[in-house]
């Protein structure tokens, strides 16, 4: 019912986590193509890569920093011209570092809006050429909760996270006349290396949970499927949506 048969997708941050899942259900969904971008983890990603083929899909690894303009402008080149097209990106890549604000440094406000925000920037930009072309394509973002109601002590990585908010639905309203379509997932909790430490810590879990309806957190796999859909025809009424996916977190912020 759901599917992706001859779409070729490229999911930034593949390598682990929320897009590593994604890449995996996006093979099993039949797409043809699937680019597997990573940063420093090429082993993890060339795993992806293989069970993305075990599902049937063709896949290529492709290393770049998304935080670099001209890095994503490369990748998406190598995706079309291995492919001859794009149909379906998802801008996922990113990190989480806490920093106090009255503590932080320049280049640390720099790294993550960089790698969070000027990444979709980049990742969307290129993308648009030629999903324009094609008159034809899908985007999602990957936002979060933080960039709903904030997160103390991760001012930057919140701003970053809002900021991907609004460049979705600016984008959608942009692109959404000329066949694109620009959507957004927005996580709570997710089960992943990114939030391994704080949910190691007893103390820390226990008042997480105590602000999820569900009290649990969600897996890479749970957000990867609302990607999928997404991605799909099935969404085929959406733009601009910032679609929620927390455990029913933000009931209680
Ligand atoms: N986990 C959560 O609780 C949570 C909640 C809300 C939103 N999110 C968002 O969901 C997305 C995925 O998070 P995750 O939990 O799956 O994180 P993760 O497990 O830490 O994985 C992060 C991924 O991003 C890649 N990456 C990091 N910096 C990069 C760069 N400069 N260039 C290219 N790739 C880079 C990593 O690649 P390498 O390993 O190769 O370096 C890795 O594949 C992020 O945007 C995050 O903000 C996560």
């Amino acid at each position: 019912m759901i599917s992706l048969a001859d779409k070729v997708a490229l999911i930034t941050g593949a390598s682990r986590g929320i897009g590593a899942a994604t890449a995996r259900l996006f093979a099993q969904a039949g797409a043809r193509g699937i680019v597997i971008n990573y940063h420093a983890n090429r082993d993890a990603a060339e795993a992806v890569r293989e069970d993305c083929i075990a599902f049937g899909a063709d896949a290529i690894v492709v290393r770049a920093d998304v935080a670099k303009v001209s890095s994503v402008r490369a990748m998406v080149g190598k995706t079309v011209s291995r492919y001859g097209r794009l149909d379906i990106v998802v801008a996922n890549a990113g990190i989480w570092k806490g920093a106090p604000i009255e503590e932080m440094s320049e280049a640390q406000w720099d790294e993550t809006i960089d790698t969070n925000l000027k990444s979709v920037y980049a990742t969307c930009s290129a993308a648009a050429a030629h999903m324009l072309s094609q008159g034809s394509g899908r985007i999602i973002t990957v936002s979060s909760t933080a960039g709903q109601r904030g997160e103390a002590f991760h001012s930057h990585y919140a701003a970053s996270k809002g900021g991907i908010i609004s460049l979705t639905k600016a984008l959608a309203a942009e692109l959404g006349p000329r066949g694109i379509f620009v959507n957004s997932v927005a996580p709570g909790w997710v089960d992943t290396d990114m939030s391994a430490e704080p949910l190691a810590s007893r103390a820390e879990r226990r008042k997480i949970m105590s602000l999820i309806p569900l009290q649990r957190v969600a897996t890479a796999e749970e957000i990867a499927g609302p990607i999928l859909f997404l991605a799909s025809d099935l969404s085929n009424g959406m733009t601009g949506e910032i679609l929620n996916v927390n455990c029913g977190s933000v009931l209680c912020g």
